[in-house]
């Protein structure tokens, strides 16, 4: 059975005269990890607010269609069930922290959940161990890294155990290097955990190694859905105004004159690889 399902689905909110998304039909499988990706304004936040209950519970509009996630209707349940299986990280985290400390902060769902106190004590250890975030126990959000505040937003999450992870933009406040922090937990998460991964970023030299699907979307529709190597070789990013990592531009300037290559390089680590090929 497919972990997400979507049918038919468009949203229009309130006091919007056209769909934010429209006609969206996709089913994601246990284990997936998927880049969403399109130009500005195109619907990939809406779509994210869709698969947590978000839309329709918190934000008003008309929906039409369904969302099932591991058999719930988002319809018939509410954000706090759906949280359960669902994990939603923002780009910001500092709105996401509301606790006083680290080990309060991964507490507060499961609290709310009423969850056994030793329950409650054995997910905030896991959550601190996965993500490496141990020596932060005691600290406050506002004395945190923005890379450290997203590690802490993104296991404060995980306490519930959610099958899937959406992550939207969980890196654009971020340097370079706590980025790269940021999206390997996310593939360790993937890899060890078989967590769904549902990913909105940009930094595609980064992920699109751990990815195995691409969808994109161009206003308000999903326009292509293939893997990342077919995704980045067709014309439709360019058309959309979706950026192309930098080693596929390469590919494919090369493959114009003629150069032919066994594989397509989805970073600059196999790019590299691939030019010593020929050059040898
Ligand atoms: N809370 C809201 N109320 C009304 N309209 C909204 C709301 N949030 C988004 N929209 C509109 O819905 C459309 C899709 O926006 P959405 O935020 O989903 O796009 P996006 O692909 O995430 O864009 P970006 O890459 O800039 O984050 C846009 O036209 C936007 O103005
Ligand atoms: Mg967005």
């Amino acid at each position: 059975m497919s972990l997400i399902k979507i049918k038919n689905l468009s949203f229009t909110y309130a006091n919007a005269e056209e769909p934010a998304i429209k006609n969206i039909n996709l089913t994601i499988d246990k284990g997936e990890f998927v880049l969403l990706t399109g130009p500005s304004g195109c619907g990939k936040t809406t779509l994210c607010r869709c698969l947590n209950g978000l839309i329709p519970h918190f934000y008003t509009g008309e929906m039409q269609g369904d969302v099932i996630i591991d058999g719930f209707n988002t319809r018939e349940h509410p954000v706090y069930e759906l949280a359960q299986k669902v994990g939603l990280v923002f780009q910001d985290p500092e709105n996401q922290l509301v606790s006083l400390n680290v080990e309060k902060e991964l507490a507060f769902a499961p609290e709310n959940l009423g969850l056994p106190r030793e329950e409650i004590r054995k997910r905030v250890e896991e959550a601190l161990q996965l993500l490496k975030i141990e020596h932060l126990r005691y600290k406050a959000p506002y004395e945190l890294s923005g890379g450290e505040q997203q590690r802490v937003a993104i296991a404060s999450v995980l306490t519930l155990k959610p099958k899937i992870l959406v992550l939207d933009e969980p890196t654009s406040n971020l340097d370079p290097k706590g980025a790269e922090q940021v999206l390997k937990t996310i593939k360790d998460l993937n890899e060890k955990l078989n967590v769904t991964i549902i990913l909105i970023e940009h930094r595609l030299d980064l992920i699109l190694p751990y990815t195995t699907r691409v969808i994109l979307m161009n206003r308000g529709e999903i326009v292509l859905d293939s893997s990342p190597e077919k995704a980045f070789c067709s014309n439709i990013p360019e058309e959309i105004g979706v950026d192309i990592p930098v080693s596929i531009k390469l590919y494919n300037e090369l493959s114009r004159t003629g150069v032919k290559f066994n594989k397509v390089p989805l970073c600059a680590k196999d790019a590299a690889e691939l030019l010593a090929g020929v050059i040898k």
